[in-house]
């Protein structure tokens, strides 16, 4: 029998926490786009904005809680009156509406931002979720700064709000500063003295000034936890929040040490990327976890030619388990023959094997000069070393007139870049020797109708490596 798996909600702040990032302010419309991504996306809880904030934020808190109505609404007030009315101005229209309340319990904060003793800040907690539960059902509080606060002050607070009525206590590490085993031990605590706390869910929050946004929200999930806070692209204030693709994927990815389910759809986490970048006009990372350009691409030889013969060997989930289209083979210095002959098939070229090598070894010079090479460059590569005949095969033969085509060829040749051309002309003047005994140059054949060209890296094709027999040491080499 299978122990049953624990669900974490999965608390969406991209909309509020995200958006309080430089750079990231986005206007009603791009918002209620985005918040219906995240109800595809299979998001729980959507912080739809900061009513008080802004009339601005206000309507699209308003927007967002009368169309979006599978997940839950939530709005964020400080622990005042006017904030926490106005927020539920906002959220009344929802199915599902939650008012989140938050005051920083931290002495730091309390001393040096509030100005007020830990009395009355004990007092303002009760009052304003007293207030808060008077509107709405559903009512979240956040001690602000609960990984800096006195733990014993931390759950006295945490009592007092879990007695006026609070469901949900997020523990914000709102200045990223606690660390995983830290966290996991302070879920611990509130776990064993505050009184009331089975009957309410504990929440994470936690955010990325020491990298460590995603690892501390997954020790909280460890120590009993079951809402976690998150957003697309991890952005947010600073360093960001921890990022939703990396919690639920690690989820997903590692059942053995993290046994917990979510309604997250993995395949519409990289659309979801997408749509926050373009809407914000901040590009994703190149390197980051899960979304970035370069989490499914491989340019060093020895991978590109493991993920060929199997994808399990370099990659740890599927591109398509998270919506991204297919596996990348960039083509650089570190690549291996084994994806170029695969992209030259892919563009229509297939090589035997001395060929291919001739090919490679000028692929390998052009590679050290411009870094990234793409179909462009490999086509003026392919024509300059082959001239065509007979070492290469054409896999696909043009589907337009010799004519035409060849007005083509001259016009892909001229828009090939100078920087290219002028390598394959060093190339050239480097393999003088092997030229003179190459046989004699034919008429330039057009280039075949392939896929198209110029995307970034080529994609893997289908798992099979069935007309490649080698030898070990061959082998070896393939993927170098
Ligand atoms: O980081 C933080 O403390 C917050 C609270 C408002 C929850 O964002
Ligand atoms: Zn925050």
């Amino acid at each position: 029998m299978t122990a049953e798996r624990a669900r974490i909600t999965v608390f969406d702040t991209t909309l509020r926490d995200g958006e309080q990032s430089p750079g990231c302010s986005m206007n009603q419309p791009e918002k209620l786009r985005l918040a219906q991504q995240l109800e595809r996306l299979g998001v729980d809880v959507i912080e739809a904005g900061f009513p008080i904030a802004s009339d601005g934020d206000f309507e699209s808190v308003k927007a967002i809680a009368t169309v979006v109505r599978r997940p839950i609404i939530a709005g964020l007030a400080r622990a005042c009156k006017p904030d926490i009315e106005r927020a539920w101005e906002a959220l009344k229209y929802a199915a599902r509406p939650r008012i989140h309340v938050f005051l920083a319990t931290s002495d730091i904060h309390l001393q040096y931002k509030l100005r007020i003793t830990r009395e009355q800040c004990l007092a303002q907690a009760r009052e304003s979720i007293r207030l808060a539960k008077s509107l709405c059902e559903d009512v979240e509080f956040s001690p602000e700064d609960a990984t800096r606060t006195d733990p014993e002050f931390l759950c006295r607070v945490l009592d007092a709000v879990i007695e006026e009525g609070a469901t949900t206590l997020n523990i914000p590490d709102t200045v990223g500063f606690t660390v995983p085993a830290e966290y996991g031990e302070l879920i611990s605590t509130i776990r064993r003295n505050v009184k009331g706390i089975e009957n309410v869910v504990i929440s994470a929050h936690c955010h990325n000034d020491l990298g460590m946004a995603v690892a501390n929200a997954l020790a909280g999930v460890a120590a009993g936890v079951r809402q976690v806070e998150c957003t697309i692209n991890g952005i947010g204030e600073r360093a960001g929040n921890a990022s939703l693709e990396e919690i639920v994927m690690a989820m997903r990815v590692r059942p053995d040490r993290y046994p917990y389910d979510t309604g997250v759809d993995g395949e519409q986490i990289f659309a979801s990327s997408q749509m926050l970048s373009e809407i914000t006009g901040i590009p994703v990372q190149p390197n980051k976890a899960i979304t970035g350009r370069n989490a499914f691409a491989h340019e060093a030889g020895i991978h590109q030619d493991g993920v060929l013969k199997n994808p399990l060997t370099y990659e740890i989930m599927t591109p398509k388990s998270v919506g991204v289209p297919d596996s990348r083979l960039v083509l650089g210095k570190h690549s291996g023959r084994h994806a170029l002959s695969i992209r030259c098939e892919q563009l229509g070229y297939q090589f035997d094997r001395r060929a291919l090598d001739d090919i490679y070894r000028r692929f390998v010079r052009l590679a050290d000069k411009i870094k990234h090479v793409e179909d462009r460059h490999l086509l003026e590569l392919i024509r300059d070393t082959h001239k065509p005949s007979g070492s290469a095969t054409p896999l696909i033969e043009p589907m337009v007139q010799a004519q035409s085509a060849s007005m083509n060829a001259t016009a892909a040749s001229q828009s090939a870049s100078n920087q290219a051309a002028n390598l394959a002309a060093d190339n050239q003047a480097a393999d003088n020797q092997a030229a003179a005994n190459a046989p004699e140059p034919e008429t330039i054949k057009p280039f075949p109708v392939g896929p198209q060209t110029g995307a970034f890296g080529a994609p893997i094709p289908a798992h099979n490596d069935t007309h490649h027999e080698q030898t070990q040491q061959e082998d070896y080499l393939w993927g170098v």
